[in-house]
């Protein structure tokens, strides 16, 4: 099972995807959390990519696939793997077509969460992180059981550097322009599912389950 997750930022990707990871056993390749380790690292690239993601822009296409090729010809992608955040262009999902043939692999489904567009600040500005595991929080629709604390490992969690109003703006724009596109260029593939992302995380979850069994998960 290959499976891409499209949508705008604060759609709910990460949510949804980290709830697809425990029910199919499969890894989930977030590009951003990757450029947000990297940076944290230090290294040069996490570097380089930081200047683009902190204001939010598009990192450069040659810049993401390289760092995606090498993860999914990882042993546990075999099974199968969750693209969150990946492809965001459409040279990026051509170029991940090819990566993808080269394996004898393809697409087995795209699933698109939309919102409705005031949702998505809303989602964004009390969004909060766990710098240590990735848990995503919400000050109102998912706060942690301990005030700023995460509830899996106790870190205090952090808002993202680009959940800041001129980034976010940013960010939305750049969906609008270079990633949108990709729902025709999917649903002309015959591979775009779109999922109604206004309602409760479990809410979402339970309509996308049946698409999910279809496309062989836990198989
Ligand atoms: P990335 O980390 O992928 O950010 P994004 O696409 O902007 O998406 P988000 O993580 O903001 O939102 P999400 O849809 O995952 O929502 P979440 O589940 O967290 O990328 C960051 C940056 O890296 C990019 O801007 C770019 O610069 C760079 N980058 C990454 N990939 C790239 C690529 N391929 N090419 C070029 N550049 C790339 O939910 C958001 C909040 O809402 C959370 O607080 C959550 O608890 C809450 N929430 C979720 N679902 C619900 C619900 N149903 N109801 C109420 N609240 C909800």
């Amino acid at each position: 099972m290959i499976l891409v997750l499209l949508g705008p930022p604060g759609a709910g990707k990460g949510t949804q995807g980290a709830k697809i990871v425990e029910c199919c056993g499969v890894p989930k390749i977030s590009t951003g959390e990757i450029f947000r380790d990297l940076a944290a690292a230090g290294t040069p690239l996490g570097l380089e990519a930081r200047n683009y993601w902190s204001r939010g822009e598009l990192v450069p296409d040659e810049v993401v696939v390289g760092l995606v090729n090498e993860r999914i010809s990882c042993d546990d992608c075999l099974k199968g793997f969750v693209l969150d955040g990946f492809p965001r262009t459409v040279r990026q999902a051509d170029i991940l077509a090819e990566l993808l043939a080269g394996m004898v692999r393809k697409i087995t489904g795209v699933l698109d969460f939309d919102v409705d567009p005031d949702q998505l600040v809303l989602r964004l500005s009390g969004r909060r992180t766990c710098p240590n595991c990735s848990a995503t929080y919400h000050l109102t629709s998912r706060p942690p059981q301990v005030d700023g604390h995460c509830d899996h490992c106790g870190q205090s969690l952090v808002q993202r550097s680009d959940d800041n109003p001129e980034s976010i703006r940013t960010r939305l724009v750049e969906y609008a322009t270079k990633t949108e596109p990709l729902l025709a260029y999917y649903e002309e593939r015959g591979l775009l599912h779109r999922i109604d992302a206004n309602g409760s995380p479990d809410e979402i979850f339970r309509d996308l389950e049946p698409a999910l069994v279809t496309m062989g998960c836990g198989s």
